[in-house]
Parts: structure tokens; C-alpha cells; sequence
């Protein structure tokens, strides 16, 4: 078998079409212009290249992008009050917080200061707590990307085995309780999962998060299986996954390239977030 591919390059294209054309009609009909601010503090590189390409999508959509950079040795209260000043401007529909912040600060801490209105990252306590209970939330960008490429690919997930594997907040956690609201049976498995392979095996959907370069080998996918890497990893062969491609694409019946796959969605569900908080903010 070769598993069809899943290109979320040609999807995401499609995404930011709709925003855009959305950008547009809030524009002409209501004069609103969605704005997005995004704060980058310190000098990862990776980071650094994720923020640039947010903010360039955000212009060619037609939304206002403000860029923040503070220093990495910047004070925790510095990041709070720009968080603060950017809650009261009413041009900012919404707000990311580029993650890693530098050690000295506490991430929880900065995220429980932005507006959970204006949270576009879905990030804050109170939209976690709103997605595990089914209410009406800001969704991870991340997950919500792999969770339409399913949709699209699968129509109705009812009843299907999906087993994630990573336990962050930012994908494992979420993923897992938008699968769950699809009605899956949903495995969470981790760094100290018992016999991996065997439990990942039984999975009709596997969505591997875990940041280890293919580390999910062709031996651990069911035949047919849906297979969505979300790994970035810069090895010295380029960007890999967590997924072994070649050898999973001869077993999979579904599977995201990487690059190509899971990345381009995150940022057009970013956009669509901004979208989406702007038009709460004026309804
Ligand atoms: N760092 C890695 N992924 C993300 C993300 O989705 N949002 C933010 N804010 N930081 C990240």
C-alpha cells in the first residue's frame, strides 16, 4: 500500500482564502479590520522564523499585524504590561504569545494575563476549560489544523481509535479533546507509555507529537491507518517529523509530509482564530 497523501500546503491555501475573503466583507460592509499582535520575546531562531511567517500571512489575508520584540533578558512585568496595553486596544482582535518564553519567566503566568477573548492560541485556562467541556472555546491552532485535515479526509471520525502521542499543552492535551469530541476512543500515550508500539498498532488515526525525530517507525502503524506528524525536528538532513515517512507512507493509508503537512495549517487556523475573535468582539 501507499498511503494517500494529506497536503496541507493545498489545504491551508484554501483556509487563508476564506479569511481572506472574510478580511474583505468585514472591511467593506462594517469597516472593521481583524488585527493580530504577536510578542516575541529573546532570539530563538526557530522561533524567530515561525513569528515572520505569521506575521507576513497576516498582511497577505488583508488583517492588521503588529510585531513586538522585547529582549530575552526582559522583566516578566515588561510582558505583562504590553499584554495589558494590548487587551485595551481595540484594533488587536487578537494576541499570541510566541512560546518558549525565556526560563526567568513563567509561561502560565503571562498566558492567564491575555484576554481569553482575544486569545487566538486557545491557550488560556479559561478556553482550555471551555474545550474540555464542550463549550464554545478558542482552539489550539495545531490541533484544530490536524483535526479539519481529518475531517476532510475521513468525514465522520465516530467510533475510530485515535491514539496521540505527546501529552503538551500546546498539541497532545487539546488534540486529544477535539478527537474526543468527534466521538473517538482517544489514547493519550507519552515518554513512559507501556509497550508504544503495541498501543499506537491500534490506532486507525495516529497523531504523532512528541518532537523526537522519526520516531514512530512502519512496525507501529495499523495497515490503512491516518497518520498526522506534527514534528518539526532540524536534523542535518533538513526538517524531519516524528514520523519515519517513507517507510509509514508504505503502510498508512493516510499520512501529512513534513514539511508541507501539519505547519501551513497551523497558521491559516491562526488566522481563522482572528477572524473568528473579531467578529465575537462585534457582535
Ligand atoms: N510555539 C510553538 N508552537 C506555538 C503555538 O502554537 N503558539 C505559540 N504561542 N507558541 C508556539
Amino acid at each position: 500500500m501507499t498511503a494517500t497523501v494529506i497536503d496541507g500546503k493545498a489545504f491551508a491555501a484554501k483556509v487563508r482564502a476564506k479569511v481572506g475573503t472574510h478580511v474583505a466583507r468585514l472591511k467593506d460592509e462594517h469597516g472593521i479590520t481583524p488585527g493580530l499582535a504577536v510578542v516575541l520575546v529573546g532570539e530563538d531562531p526557530a522561533s524567530q522564523v515561525y513569528v515572520k511567517m505569521k506575521g507576513k500571512m497576516t498582511k497577505e489575508v488583508g488583517m492588521l499585524s503588529l510585531e513586538y520584540r522585547l529582549n530575552a533578558d526582559a522583566a516578566e512585568d515588561d510582558v505583562l504590561r504590553l499584554v495589558a496595553d494590548l487587551n485595551a486596544n481595540p484594533e488587536v482582535h487578537g494576541i499570541l504569545v510566541q512560546l518558549p518564553l525565556p526560563k526567568h519567566m513563567e509561561e502560565a503566568k503571562v498566558l492567564a494575563a491575555i484576554d481569553p477573548a482575544k486569545d487566538v492560541d486557545g491557550f488560556h485556562i479559561s478556553n482550555v476549560g471551555l474545550l474540555a467541556t464542550g463549550q464554545k472555546a478558542m482552539i489550539p491552532c495545531t490541533p484544530l489544523g490536524c483535526l479539519m485535515m481529518l475531517r476532510d479526509h475521513h468525514g465522520d471520525l465516530s467510533g475510530m481509535n485515535a491514539v496521540v502521542i505527546g501529552r503538551s499543552n500546546i498539541v497532545g492535551k487539546p488534540m486529544a479533546q477535539l478527537l474526543l469530541g468527534d466521538s473517538c476512543t482517544v489514547t493519550i500515550a507519552h515518554s513512559r507509555t507501556r509497550d508504544l508500539a503495541e498501543v499506537v498498532r491500534r490506532a486507525d488515526i495516529v497523531v504523532a507529537a512528541v518532537g523526537r525525530p522519526r520516531m514512530v517507525g512502519a512496525g507501529w502503524i495499523k495497515p490503512g491507518a491516518t497518520v498526522i506528524d506534527v514534528g518539526i525536528n532540524r536534523t542535518d538532513d533538513g526538517l524531519v517529523g516524528d514520523v519515519d515517512y517513507a517507510p509509514v507512507a508504505e503502510v498508512a493509508g493516510a499520512i501529512t509530509p513534513v514539511p508541507g503537512g501539519v505547519g501551513p495549517m497551523t497558521i491559516a487556523c491562526l488566522l481563522a482564530n482572528t477572524v473568528t475573535a473579531c467578529c465575537r468582539a462585534n457582535d
